[in-house]
This record gives C-alpha cells, structure tokens and sequence, in this order.
C-alpha cells in the first residue's frame, strides 16, 4: 500500500500528554522538558525505532503548534482548552477515573460536564488520529485518559488496525459498576482489535465487566462482539517495561558511579541508604512508608546516624485537591520526623519535590542499597524495574508492594502488603541486615526478568498480537497487505 501523503504516517501513537511538555517561566521564557511518568519512558524508545507519528498533548492549555519532529520522533500537538484542561483533564481523568481505578483509594468524583468533556475531547483526539494515519495504518491508542478513541476512530476510519494499552489498573465490577458511564467506556474500549492490560487479572476484571455489563461471550482472552459485522476482540495481559540495558549502561558509566558515591558522602556516608522514587501521587503508599520508618526510628530499631531515607516526590496534578492536600500531609510528615530524629549531621529523610534527568535517577538507583516500592495499587511500577536494571553488581533490595503490577514479575523482591505497617517495617529491617549473598541471589533472579522482557519485547508483543488479530478489511481495495509496513516497523523496534 502507497501512502503519498507525507503528513500521514504508517504508525501512529496516541497518549494524552506528549514525550515533551511546554513549560512557560515567571518571566514568560518557554522550553520543552520531558513529561512525567511511566508510559512516556516506556514508549519514547520504541516510538524512535518505529519512525511513527505521537499524538498528544504539550501540558499547558489553549497553546496552538504545528506539528513538528523532536529527537527522533514525529509530534502531532493537540490543543485543549483551559476548560478541558480542568474538566477532561484534572476532572474526569485525575478525579473520577484515575481514583476509581485504583481501588478508590481517594474518593472518586462522577460530574456530568466532565463527562460532556471527556467525550468531546477524546473525539479530538480521534479526529487527529484520523488525520494523521495513512490507508492501513496501525493506531496505538494508550491509557485511561482515552478510552472513548477506539469506537470513535473506528467509526471514522474502519481501514486502520487499532490498539489499545491501560498502564493502569482495571477495577473490579463491583467498583467499576459505579461509574455513571460504565457502558459507553466498554464500548469505546471495545472499537480496538487487541486491547493491553498490565496485569492477567486487569484483563480478567475487563472481561467480566464486558460479560455484565454488555452480556457478549467471552472466550479468555477473546471478546465475540455482536453487530452488522461480528469481531473478535482480543483482551490480554502484556505487563509494561522498561529499555532495561540502557540503566544498565548508564549505571556502568563512570560518571555515573562517581556521582552516586557523592551522593553517599554528600548523606554523611550512612551505612544504609533508602530511598523512594514516586510521582506524588496518593497511589504511591508514601505516607504508609515514613509512618514506617518514623515508628523504627522512634522504637530505636533504626538510627538516624546509619540509615538515611532519600525521598523523590516529582509533582504531579498539582491543581487537583487530593493531590494538594496529599502534598500537605507528606510535607508535615517528612517535617515532623526530620525535626523529631535528624541531628545536626544527620537528615532522616532527605526530601525532594523535582523530578530528575535520567543520569541523576541512575546514580541515586547505584547509591541506595535499599529501594521502597509501597504504593497502595500500581498498574506496573516501572520505578522498581528501573532500580534492578541498574543494579549490575547484583546489590540492593527491592521491597515491592504486593498491589503493584511488578509484583506479578519480580518474585524474589522482599513483597509486602503497604497497609501492614508492622509487616513493612519488619520487611525494612530484613533488607537492611540481608547479607550480600542472598541479596544477590534475588537481585539476580529479578535482572533476567527485567533484561529479558524489556519494553521492546513489550511493544514487539503487543504489536504481533495486533498483527494477527486484523483480518484485512474489505474497504482497502488493494492487493497489498497493509500490514506489512507493520511487520517491519516490529523488526526496527526489535533491533534498534
Ligand atoms: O502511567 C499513568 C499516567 O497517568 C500516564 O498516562 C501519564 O503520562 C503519567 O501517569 C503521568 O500523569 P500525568 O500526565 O497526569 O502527569
């Protein structure tokens, strides 16, 4: 299939917010930086290999550019206005779906003009989408904030092959069942011909919630979609990753490993560093953890002068009120118990509300022998992934919440459930007295799963699954494959 158009291309990829945000200073000067998050480190390097277009947002409202290409990939900006910002954005998707997703750990809020926005600003996405794919063409659509795409862009364009990721949780029916437009999701959802979750049990919710709700057969992990032109929808299990043998390179540089060792003699040189690296977000189990490591200082289990927590917070959805009130509460915490245990050349928590460029998050992976993963419920957690990808000397320990979807990978973390604070704080001191040998053994263990399933094969996995799930359609009146393009863009992302 020819596609003479150049502003169309054979790969297209749709997220809410773009590989690079526009940040505007006080004093007006603009820059791109690197967006937050899991699923831009995920997908940035397959998006390169694959010479694709990115749909999405730059992060800050009514901002108009024109398309344009930015370290290796096509950028397709959306513009939402500072209405949708505050009713698709911070409302429906960070204050109903994103809490009724994750086991209403915060309460969710359902309105119906959020709704009226999700709807309208998905059509726009799928709108763009539309416009961006050639004949053929295979649309990635990715996440949460998305969900309505599928069914629009199918509607607009049945010759595309669509797929659809959820790097978050899937709830279970009896919470999921709450949302007021728990029907229109489902069928959004089901316009895709394969549709991704982290976890087996992600896509075991989906399809019970599909059985429910919409009363289709479902055949694990196949969805029989009635209509005019019955399709067979797969719902499977790809769990997420990350491009694990670039840690591991920038954590055998030089540079890198100096930084890291001053970074331990910048703490005071404690015997054991721990440290914590989350968006600050209520999902991440933060307060579970310094409320942990608060009660062993202050039992004389741990002491200030050997253990040092490092605690990264980036911001994140700062004008959401769970999120400001989360910030609130985090901040007291970390200053009642550094005013309650730090001495004058010893900090308990050396604290920090930015979010760093990779080499920094690398050296501080090399300088932490303990990494703290406690979130209350985490699609996949690609932060404890991280951590063991550096770890090439096969020190450290992980201790993993059993509610993340790494859990369901890294068997040989020290797993805890965050809600047992008791249980964490047991699991605390066990990391820190394990001795060398043991920890290697783990360490060991976990770095074959995160070398081997690294997020090319993620992406090579989910985009095969694709593959063979489209029956070419018969509006495509060619004799080429249009797919084909599809098996070389997999073979790129295979051997970058
Ligand atoms: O991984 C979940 C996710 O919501 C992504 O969709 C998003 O890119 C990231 O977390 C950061 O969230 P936000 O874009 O709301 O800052």
């Amino acid at each position: 299939m020819t596609n003479d158009n150049p502003e169309q291309y054979d790969f297209v990829v749709l997220s809410n917010r773009l590989p690079v945000d526009r940040v505007v200073a006080a004093d007006g000067t603009a820059t791109w930086e690197h967006s937050p998050g899991g699923l831009v480190t995920a997908l940035e390097p397959v998006m390169r290999a694959a010479d694709g277009a990115w749909v999405g947002w730059a992060g800050q409202a009514d901002l108009e550019f024109d398309p344009f290409y930015s370290d290796g990939i096509h950028i397709i900006p959306v513009t939402l206005t500072a209405d949708e910002v505050e009713n698709y954005y911070e409302g429906f998707s960070n204050d109903t779906l994103w809490p009724l997703y994750h086991d209403v750990i915060s309460s969710p809020s359902y309105h119906r003009e959020w709704w009226e926005s999700y709807v309208l600003v998905n059509q726009r996405f799928a709108d763009a989408a539309a416009a961006s794919a050639a004949p053929g063409a295979v649309v990635w659509v990715q996440d949460y904030q998305l969900q309505l795409v599928p069914k629009m862009l199918r509607a607009a364009r049945p010759d595309l092959t669509i797929g659809f990721f959820n790097h978050i949780p899937f709830p279970p029916y009896g919470i999921y069942s709450q949302l007021p437009w728990r029907k229109q999701i489902i069928e959004g959802l089901l316009g895709a011909d394969v549709i991704g979750f982290q976890r087996v049990a992600d896509a075991g919710n989906f399809a019970r919630a599909v059985r429910r709700l919409m009363g289709y057969v479902t055949k694990t992990p196949l969805i029989e979609v009635p209509g005019e032109e019955p399709r067979t929808v797969l719902a499977k299990a790809f769990p997420i990753s990350i491009d694990s043998s670039s840690f591991e390179e920038l954590a055998r540089r030089p540079d890198v490993q100096a930084r890291a060792k001053e970074i331990r003699e910048g703490l005071g040189n404690p015997k054991t560093i721990m440290l914590g690296v989350d968006r600050l977000d209520y999902t991440k189990g933060i307060g579970h953890r310094l409320k942990a490591y608060g009660e062993l200082l202050s039992e004389g289990r741990l002491e200030v002068e050997d253990v040092t927590l490092v605690q990264v917070a980036s911001p994140s959805r700062e004008r959401v009120q769970a999120y400001m009130q989360l910030r609130d509460e985090i901040e007291l915490t970390v200053g009642r118990i550094n005013g309650d245990f730090a001495t004058i050349s010893h900090t308990a928590i050396s604290y920090h509300h930015h979010g760093y460029p990779r080499e920094e998050m690398v050296a501080l992976y090399l300088a932490a022998d303990v990494m703290l993963v406690t979130a209350l419920r985490d699609g996949m957690n690609l932060v404890a992934k991280e951590y063991v990808a550096s770890r090439f000397d096969e020190t450290g320990v992980l201790v993993l919440s059993e509610f993340t979807g790494a859990s369901d990978e890294l068997k040989r973390a020290l797993r805890i459930n965050p809600h047992d604070i008791d249980g964490l704080k047991d699991a605390i001191v066990h990391a820190i007295e394990m001795p060398r040998e043991q920890q290697a053994k783990r360490m060991r263990s976990m770095r074959k799963q995160v070398l081997r399933f690294d997020v090319s094969r993620w992406s090579v996995d989910f985009l095969t699954a694709l593959r063979q799930s489209r029956v070419v359609p018969a509006v495509i009146e060619d004799d080429d494959d249009p797919l084909g393009e599809l098996e070389s863009t997999i073979d790129r992302i295979r051997r970058p």
